[in-house]
């Protein structure tokens, strides 16, 4: 089993910090008491909150032990929990803050889980998620269309290697739905981000969705096999910058909604 790399993951620290900061922009709210932090990984979404609200409480949950123990590691101000964010939450108590980045699209039954999560939210309360559009990224695409090759097929097969995304109506249905103030924003952006050529965009993956690939596989040999033929997938969608850079297009979902007082 192929665990998340903490260390692999935060090469791109600065761009899988990006959205959180801007996530965080859009909350109004000037003094949380509380605040979580579904999925937090190696923690560098909860210190964005941390950073924003340094007095409130913050509690970080992920079900990775290698992501919360790296956490623990580099943010030991914060309390970080190894917990399953479809579990119940409710000994956790309620917050003023339910807040998740990038994490979401790990986990099925979105609207059970946000109504759930809403559900910790104080009165006057904010909840506020990101979660990338594989429909429109396509390295994301490259990445889905390897399950078809024959070679790679059976070891694919009954496994959820996908991210879970709905089109951004569902999310404002569903929030529309809980939200009693009434009081919704939701928006997309499309980073730009400057890889270092192809590779940079296979490191990027082998972190994050292409992992579960990987360890679907039997042998280091048909690891290496299915990296050469995504980065000549790769090669065939983007295209090198005259600086060796390759423009990363990748396209992420804000919603961000308020509970009344
Ligand atoms: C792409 S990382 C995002 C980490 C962090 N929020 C950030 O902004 O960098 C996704 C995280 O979601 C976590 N995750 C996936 N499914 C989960 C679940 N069911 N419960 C808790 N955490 C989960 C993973 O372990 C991983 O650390």
């Amino acid at each position: 089993m192929i665990d998340w790399n903490p260390d692999l993951y935060l090469k791109f620290g600065k761009e899988r910090t990006l959205p959180s900061k801007d996530l965080i922009s859009r909350i109004g709210l000037e003094n949380p008491a509380r605040i979580l932090d579904i999925g937090c990984g190696s923690g560098n979404s909860t210190n964005e909150l941390k950073k924003r609200w340094p007095n409130a409480e913050i509690i970080g949950i992920d079900n990775s032990s290698t992501m919360i123990e790296k956490a623990q590691l580099l943010y030991p101000e914060i309390d970080f929990r190894l917990m399953d964010a479809t579990e119940d939450l409710s000994s956790l108590g309620k917050f003023d803050i339910v807040f998740s980045n990038a994490a979401i699209q790990r986990m099925t039954g979105h609207e059970e889980l946000i109504k759930k999560w809403y559900a910790l939210l104080n009165t006057g309360g904010t909840i506020a998620i990101q979660l990338p559009l594989a429909d429109d990224i396509k390295g994301q695409q490259a990445l889905y269309e390897l399950e078809y090759v024959k070679k790679y097929k059976p070891y694919f097969e009954g496994k959820k290697l996908r991210f879970n995304n709905h089109k951004p109506t569902f999310y404002y249905d569903v929030l529309s739905h809980l939200s009693t103030a009434k009081d919704i924003q939701i928006w997309t952006t499309t980073y730009m981000h400057v890889m270092q050529g192809f590779e940079g965009i296979l490191q990027w993956y082998e972190s994050t969705s292409m992992k579960d690939y990987l360890n679907a596989l039997p042998s280091d040999e048909f690891r290496e096999n299915f990296k050469n033929n995504y980065l000549i997938k790769l090669k065939n969608v983007y295209s090198l910058r005259a600086d060796g850079s390759v423009l990363f297009n990748y396209k992420r979902l804000f919603v961000v909604a308020s509970k009344s007082k």
